[in-house]
């Protein structure tokens, strides 16, 4: 937009602008999805002067899995929380230089502590080393031969070996505390549970180095969007990204005819939009329900294989605000706690439809800078569940879940506010992150399947971003990427105008000085 300005201004350029009209059509490009690789791409291209850019969002709000909420004094994070890693992230390259964001590490001592359904706990040293063989699990991975399929194999031999090395562990919990560390991982990986996730997957995973729990402070990850437009730390070099984006604008129908050079969508609300190139960055949850109806005519085959056998995971988060938060007596307020079902308890629960969703439950842990605040994790599909529970039983399940598993040993209060995710119901969404499971494995799929563009005529004429696209999939620092991966693409295909636009600024520049 600048750039556009400064054009308009620039009369000594009259001759470029000319040029610049002549030679660069301004493709018309089409958006789907205002999350962080919708916004990321936008603004990428709003930055190299392109103009003719829609956006079309199905929520009322933009964001995508990046949404913060207010809940007591503070905004909390519905979705992504923490940046994970430093090197090649670039959310951590974005936001640490404007010290937005906290090493978990340099800033807190992390402990945690296991308590069970029973009542009783286990003692801290033992809930540290099993956090510790946790921990070192998917490192490990890299030194072995002949990788298992499943993570979950590998997972259990690393476990039978633990528990024979820890004898101050009573057998009866041997079940329990694997299906606990099992939901830990899948927190992670997102999938329903450690025998679907590929071993060779994790061990070949993009992880960044360096801290991998960086917080935002007082903030929320939503910040990042500010930081992509432009409209953070200057409010003044905002890109124009929010008056190009339609919400409450579902995206339905996606056609892409041959013959064609351009693309039809058409939205629910009766819209069309006609495009040049279509940046589609919709979740993989979206893709699977949705992708034979959503596009003619149908996608490529490798696609379709990638689309059906990549994972997409469940999980939800519980936000509590406490007025009078009871886990101040910790040495430090901010140890986390994990929880295991005792085998009775677990039998008992699996036979209730209503209250199933609790064996998903997996840690309940402070938010960083947020000291009244805790948040619950559920892991794997029994999120599905606890979305489905009505308002009122749903508050009434976790005053009695948390005493259950902490009255022994904290004189517990009542939360004021309790705020659930719905991300596997809604249908925007249809889970929380991608993984690389075993039947991606069998397909021969990966992330770089899903991130093939459609071509026409030796242009890209669908173009795929989004987390699952990305070789740091799973994460908002992938969807960043992959966002702006999918704009290059098309900065690159329009380089003359680029070029002259570069120039064009230089020039401008220049007379400003
Ligand atoms: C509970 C949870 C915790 C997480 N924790 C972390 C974390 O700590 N750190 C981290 O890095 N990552 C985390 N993630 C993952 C991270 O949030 C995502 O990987 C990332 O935000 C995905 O961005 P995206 O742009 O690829 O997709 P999305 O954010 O899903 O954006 C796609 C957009 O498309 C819209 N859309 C869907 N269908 C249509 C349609 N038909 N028409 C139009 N628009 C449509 C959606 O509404 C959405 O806004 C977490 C995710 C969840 C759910
Ligand atoms: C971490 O532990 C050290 C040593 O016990 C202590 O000095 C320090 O204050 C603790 N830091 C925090 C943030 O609790
Ligand atoms: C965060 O804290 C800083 C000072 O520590 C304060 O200036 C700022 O207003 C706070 N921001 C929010 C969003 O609460
Ligand atoms: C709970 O409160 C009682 C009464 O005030 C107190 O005696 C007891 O120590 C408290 N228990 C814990 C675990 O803090």
């Amino acid at each position: 937009m600048n750039l556009l300005l400064a054009l308009l201004c620039c009369n000594t350029c009259g001759l470029l602008k000319d040029k610049l009209n002549e030679n660069s059509p301004s493709p018309r490009i089409i958006i789907v999805g205002a999350g962080a690789a919708g916004i990321a791409a936008a603004s990428r291209l709003l930055e190299n002067g392109f103009t003719d850019i829609t956006i079309l969002e199905a929520e009322n709000r933009i964001g995508g899995r990046v949404w913060s909420i207010k809940i007591g004094d503070y905004l909390a994070d519905m979705g992504g929380q923490w940046v994970h890693g430093e090197k090649n992230n670039v959310a951590f390259e974005l936001a640490w230089p404007l010290g937005l964001i906290e090493r978990f590490d340099e800033n807190h001592n992390f402990s945690v502590r296991f308590f069970g359904s029973s009542g009783s706990a286990l003692s801290l040293k033992t809930s540290l080393n099993l956090v510790e063989l946790h921990n070192s699990m998917t490192n490990d991975l890299a030194d072995v031969e002949n990788l298992p399929e499943s993570f979950g194999q590998f997972a259990d031999m690393k476990m039978d070996k633990f528990f024979k090395a820890h004898k101050e562990i009573s057998p009866d919990l041997y079940d329990s505390l694997r299906y606990m560390t099992n939901l830990g991982q899948m927190a992670s990986d997102g999938a329903d549970n450690w025998y679907e996730v590929s071993a060779k997957g994790l061990r070949d995973y993009a992880i960044c180095d360096g801290d991998n729990s960086i917080n935002w402070k007082n903030r929320t990850y939503s910040t990042i969007l500010d930081i992509l437009m432009k409209k953070y730390p200057n409010p003044d070099e905002e890109l124009p990204v929010l008056e190009n984006v339609y919400k409450d604008s579902r995206v339905i129908k996606i056609n892409y005819n041959k013959g064609y050079n351009t693309v039809k969508i058409s939205t629910a609300d009766g819209e069309e939009y006609l495009g040049d190139h279509v940046i589609f960055t919709p979740s993989l949850g979206v893709l699977k329900a949705n992708y034979q109806r959503l596009f003619s005519p149908p996608l490529p085959e490798k696609k379709v294989e990638a689309i059906k056998n990549l994972g997409f995971g469940h999980e939800a988060k519980i936000l509590l605000y406490y007025e009078n938060p009871w886990w101040y007596t910790d040495e430090n307020k901010y140890n986390s706690k994990g929880i295991y079902w005792t085998k009775a308890d677990r039998e008992e629960i699996e036979n209730d439809p209503e209250r199933m969703w609790m064996l998903g439950l997996f840690a309940l842990y402070p938010v960083e800078h947020k000291p009244k605040m805790l948040c619950f994790w559920v892991s794997s599909d029994f999120s599905i569940e606890m979305e489905l529970v009505p308002e009122e039983i749903f508050r009434q399940q976790i005053l009695q879940v948390i005493n259950k598993f902490f009255s022994n040993h904290y004189n517990i209060t009542e939360p004021t506010k309790i705020i659930r995710t719905s991300w596997n119901t809604n249908e925007n969404f249809l889970g929380t992150y991608s993984y690389r499971g075993i039947e991606s494995d069998l397909a021969d799929v990966d992330y770089t399947d899903l991130a093939e563009p459609i071509m026409r005529n030796n242009k890209p004429i669908i173009q795929f971003a989004g987390e699952a696209t990305s070789e740091h999939y799973s994460t908002v620092h992938g969807a960043i990427d992959s966002g702006w991966r999918e704009a290059d693409r098309l900065i690159n295909l329009y380089p003359r105008k680029n070029d002259l636009l570069k120039l064009l600024t230089r020039l401008t520049e220049k007379k400003n000085k």
